[in-house]
């Protein structure tokens, strides 16, 4: 490696990706952030966290944010990697170490250039993205207050090394979570008529829902239902009394999600009542929709550009993101850069490309200058005004 730059933010994620640790346990990783940032003279801000990692670049305003997350999942690790996790069943398989090594290079990029840097950066290196818990963490922290523009990234295994995909509007779904309980009358195998079967019930009641998602709605109007899972019986010869089956919702438009939870609700219930049983239909929100501000998304696109990345519009993503939360709050932009893993996020064999990493970390401070110039600008034409 002739870039040292290049070296010691893959010698960070290589260290990160060996020691991965679960959403809000991310304590050794946290750790090391601290240290990293000291040893670079970034300075910490303390905020009522218990993991994750807020620093500040620069001072006075503006105040833009850039955001990685610094969690993995519960996934053994079978890449081969000299580097391969050492935390049994935990793994960096959605790639927050090349996150939080990207935003760490970017803050040493921002912080040699401090002198001249017009306002300031705040880096959140959040906790628990993949159960949907950190950014609220950091927002009832604090840690948004003051933020102007908030800026991050996903790597995105199917594009290539060097490509960058956002845009403006809707991108991460509302990924939701439901859960069905359908409750019968149980017996014995060889008399159903003695019983009310909750398992051909149920297999109904999973196609049906099927039929709705693709007969009752618009095929433009983007939208995912999946079973995940099917609980019920133990043993061969006793029909169960009761089912629990559950999934996942995936949509990119509220009015949509409002209807299909309704549509849903309604069906499982004229379709039980048929059969005289029961059930009950619970849902957990997950992240909501992801909307990029239209004029951050195009800046960041247009940087990509003169960062020399290869700019692409990105389709909507069925994926959910807690960067999303961020997005309720503060205008900004979350943008998609190529990792080019022959194995997706979440899968054991997954594996980026660390070679995207320093040109990620160029364009992030870049990013980041940028932003804090336009908000200069923008400021002082309210001020003239
Ligand atoms: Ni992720």
């Amino acid at each position: 490696m002739s870039d040292p730059f290049a070296a010691q933010l893959i010698e960070w994620r290589r260290t990160l990706h060996t020691w991965p640790e679960l959403s809000n346990q991310e304590l050794a990783t946290t750790a090391r952030v601290r240290e990293w940032l000291q040893a670079a003279d970034i300075r910490l801000v303390d905020y009522p966290i218990s993991t994750g990692v807020v620093a500040e670049i620069g001072h006075g305003e503006p105040l833009i944010a850039l955001r990685a997350d610094i969690d993995a999942l519960p996934i053994h690790e079978q890449t081969q990697l000299p580097f391969a996790s050492k935390n049994a069943g935990v793994m960096h398989a959605c790639g927050h170490d090349i996150h939080t090594s990207v935003i760490l290079g970017a803050a040493l990029q921002l912080k040699a250039r401090e002198a001249t840097l017009p306002g300031r950066v705040r880096l959140l290196f959040q906790p628990g993205e993949e159960n949907c818990t950190g950014a609220k963490q950091l927002i009832k922290a604090g840690a948004l207050e003051g933020v102007q523009a908030i800026f991050g990234m996903h790597n995105e295994p199917g594009l290539p090394t060097g490509t960058f995909a956002t845009r403006g509007g809707a991108f991460y779904a509302n990924a939701d979570r439901f859960i069905i309980r359908i409750h019968g009358k149980g017996a014995h195998a060889a008399h159903p008529e003695q019983g009310i079967d909750t398992i051909v019930l149920t297999s109904q009641v999973i196609q049906a829902l099927q039929a709705l998602t693709s007969r009752s709605f618009n095929t433009l109007d983007s939208l995912v239902l999946s079973i995940t899972r099917i609980d019920a019986g133990k043993t061969w010869n006793v029909l169960p009394e009761e089912v629990m089956f559950g999934g996942t919702l995936r949509t990119h438009d509220n009015k949509v999600r409002e209807q299909v939870q309704q549509r849903v609700k309604h069906l499982v219930q004229t379709l039980v009542e048929a059969s005289g049983a029961t059930a009950e239909v619970s849902w957990t929100a997950g992240p909501p929709v992801l909307i990029n501000d239209e004029h951050w998304a195009s800046v960041s696109a247009e940087v990509a550009k003169n960062s020399g990345y290869k700019v692409q519009t990105a389709d909507l993503h069925l994926g959910g993101e807690d960067f999303a939360i961020y997005l309720q709050q503060v205008p900004g932009a979350f943008v998609s850069i190529g990792s080019a893993s022959e194995f997706g996020l979440h899968h054991e064999g997954f594996n980026p490309d660390e070679a995207l990493i320093a040109p990620a970390a160029h364009y992030f401070a870049h990013l980041a200058e940028h932003a804090l110039a336009e908000l200069v600008e923008q400021a002082k034409t309210a001020g003239a005004a």
